[in-house]
């Protein structure tokens, strides 16, 4: 059988066009299958947190080791005492658990990055924190990121007030929420304005953290809840603080147990906008409420 030029051509165009159609469904059906593989194992992820408790029963400060799962990549936040901490880290980096890649610091007072010299001593890392901390090598501009392995986002927040170079670390892993809080949020409370105002607490608690997921979980510098509910429950009566009270006499520890959903429920420098403690401390205006409360919790 011979074709005339004109048959030839359309043949031709005819089988480019078939080939074509398979190539590009091809490609969506791999991508699709590409993209199912990449989500599902995101959402079981959970990054690994452990407390390291230092000076219990004076300071009660916390320092976190979190350690991305799958690369076992690990940094370490605040670490202050270096004599509570050191032998956590040698005994982890001995037994290949993790691989130290930084130091994180929340602020500058000598209670959060006090231990930074110490910990250089025996390990080179770069030290990520406020623009005053003891040899920091890096100041994260708010909100800018970084990862640590293959799965932990962080993002900084940058909370100026209790100090100027106060930072919340927001970490993220699949559906696992954490923030890492230094004397900026406790359970139940905040900071002293050691060198900020009411103004900028609000704008820290109320505005950049309250911004966060619900399900966000609060870890903060020092285990202070007790005292923070003695304070709460003089100045408002809910659920929520009943529940804190109860929860605070049973546990010695707090950190990691309550969100930020929770926080706005019985942190009651997160509930400035409450009409009974508005009525209490005789202020309508956010900033305002927030002042009193400070200055009420500072002479309690
Ligand atoms: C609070 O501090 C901020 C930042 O330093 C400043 O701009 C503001 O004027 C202060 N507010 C008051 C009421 O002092
Ligand atoms: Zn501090």
């Amino acid at each position: 059988m011979s074709l005339t030029p004109t048959q030839l051509l359309l043949r031709c165009f005819l089988m480019s066009l078939l080939a074509y159609c398979i190539r590009q469904s091809t490609i969506r059906i791999s991508a699709r299958s590409i993209a199912k593989v990449d989500c599902a194992p995101t959402a079981s992820r959970a990054m690994h947190i452990q407390s390291i408790p230092m000076w219990e029963g004076t300071g009660n400060n916390y320092a976190y080791l979190v350690t991305d799962d799958k690369s076992k990549e690990s940094v370490i936040i605040d670490p202050a005492n270096p004599p509570e901490v050191l032998p956590v880290l040698k005994e982890k980096i001995a037994s290949s658990a993790i691989k130290l890649s930084k130091i994180i610091n929340t602020h500058h007072h000598h209670d959060h990055a006090g231990g930074n010299s110490e910990i250089l001593k025996h390990y080179k890392l770069p030290i990520i924190g406020g623009k005053d901390c003891t040899q920091v090598s890096e100041t994260p501009a708010h909100k800018s990121q970084f990862t640590i392995g293959e799965s932990i986002k962080v993002t900084a927040l940058h909370t100026p007030c209790h100090t100027q170079d106060s930072i919340c670390f927001y970490f993220e892993d699949g559906t696992d929420r954490a923030v890492f809080t230094g004397d900026t949020l406790f359970i139940g409370g905040c900071g002293r304005f050691f060198e900020g105002n009411a103004t900028e607490m609000h704008k820290a608690l109320n505005e950049v953290l309250a911004a966060l997921p619900d399900d966000t979980k609060v870890y903060p510098g020092h285990e202070y809840t007790k005292g923070n509910v003695r304070f709460a429950k003089k100045v408002l009566d809910n659920e929520a603080i009943r529940k804190l009270d109860e929860y605070s006499q049973a546990n010695k520890e707090t950190q990691g147990k309550f969100t930020i959903g929770d926080e706005k429920q019985h942190n009651v420098f997160m509930r400035v906008n409450d009409p009974d403690i508005q009525k209490l401390v005789g202020k309508g205006e956010p900033v305002e409420v927030m002042k009193m409360l400070r200055e009420m919790k500072d002479r309690s």
